[in-house]
């Protein structure tokens, strides 16, 4: 058998296995509990060896499920049912599994960048290196994507990014080291609020030559970010916006999964003549038509 997609089932069981768990508790529910968290672990040190890749582009890390691994136990933790001595074992899995890991200068929880470097290096080759170039980026976590245009592409000491972010979440500290670590935080602007908040008070002029749509995921919010920065962005500049195929990429079926895509493709019929479509996959890329 593939051993990815063996893992890919095995992780979609997990999945399965704990949202029962925390749905409908039977009486078994703690020893459940602890082998639930002993084949984690198991699972875990499968993805290490490399079969992630069958995964799906959501779980294209050992980081993204490592993190998945974690809200679930957050989530085990939060029931009145649970007993001390399976406490015990969930706070020993978040102690042995740390949020953050150590990524070279960085500390990341995730990883939702591996997947599109390759297609990122492709369509941004005609901007990497070069002087003044701006990037905007709408949803910036950790800092993980910043830091890779910061690397990539934006490594002239004239380029700068704009990152938009709630920054309302302990995750806001890490962007700050993180972003302190990479050595270029003086040529990087950091606006805390509601994207349909903060891009409504920058002047609607063509300011960036590269726009991340990596925010909120609704439907709508996925259609305003793009409608709102789409006036920011320069002719001839590209937008990338990211989960585009989260839909389908789940392991498990999920009764509120937010549908960017719905919002992307509302954006990309209204917009249609004024751009080209250059990559649909998992992320969609598009350009701005030059002036
Ligand atoms: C998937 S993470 C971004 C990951 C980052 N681009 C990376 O690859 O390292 C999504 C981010 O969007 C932010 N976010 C969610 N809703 C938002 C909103 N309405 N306005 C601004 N940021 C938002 C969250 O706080 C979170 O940090």
């Amino acid at each position: 058998m593939n051993p990815g997609v063996d893992v890919a089932a095995k992780v979609a069981s997990l999945a399965a296995r704990v949202q029962e768990l925390l749905r409908s508790p039977g009486p078994d529910a703690n020893a459940g509990v602890v082998s639930w968290l002993r084949d984690v672990e198991a699972a875990g040190a499968l993805v290490k060896d490399g079969a992630v890749a069958q995964l799906g582009p959501h779980a294209a890390s050992a980081d993204n499920l490592r993190l998945a691994a974690r809200v679930a136990v957050e989530r085990l933790l939060q029931m009145p049912w649970v007993a001390p001595e399976t406490k015990a074992a969930l706070h020993s899995y978040l102690e042995r599994n740390p949020a953050a890991r150590q990524v070279g200068r960085y500390r990341f929880s995730s990883d939702w960048m591996s997947k599109c470097e390759a297609e990122w290096r492709d369509t941004l080759a005609p901007l990497a290196g070069k002087p003044g170039v701006r990037a905007l980026e709408i949803g910036s976590f950790e800092g993980r994507s910043a830091i890779w245009l910061l690397e990539n592409v934006l490594t002239h000491p004239t380029s700068r990014i704009t990152c938009v972010d709630l920054f309302n979440g302990e995750y806001t500290k890490l962007f700050d080291e993180n972003i302190a670590a990479s050595g270029a935080a003086d040529r990087v602007e950091k606006l805390a609020g509601a994207s349909s908040v903060v891009l409504r008070r920058m002047a609607p002029e063509p300011t960036f030559d590269f726009i991340y749509v990596d925010g909120s995921h609704q439907t709508y919010d996925t259609l305003e970010d793009a409608v709102l920065s789409w006036r920011l962005l320069r002719p001839g500049g590209w937008m990338i916006f990211d989960d585009y195929g989260m839909a389908t990429a789940q392991l498990t079926p999920h009764s509120h999964m937010p549908r960017p895509d719905i919002g992307i493709d509302a954006f990309l019929t209204a917009a249609a003549s004024d751009l080209q479509v250059v990559r649909k996959g998992f992320q969609v890329t598009i350009r701005k038509n030059p002036a």
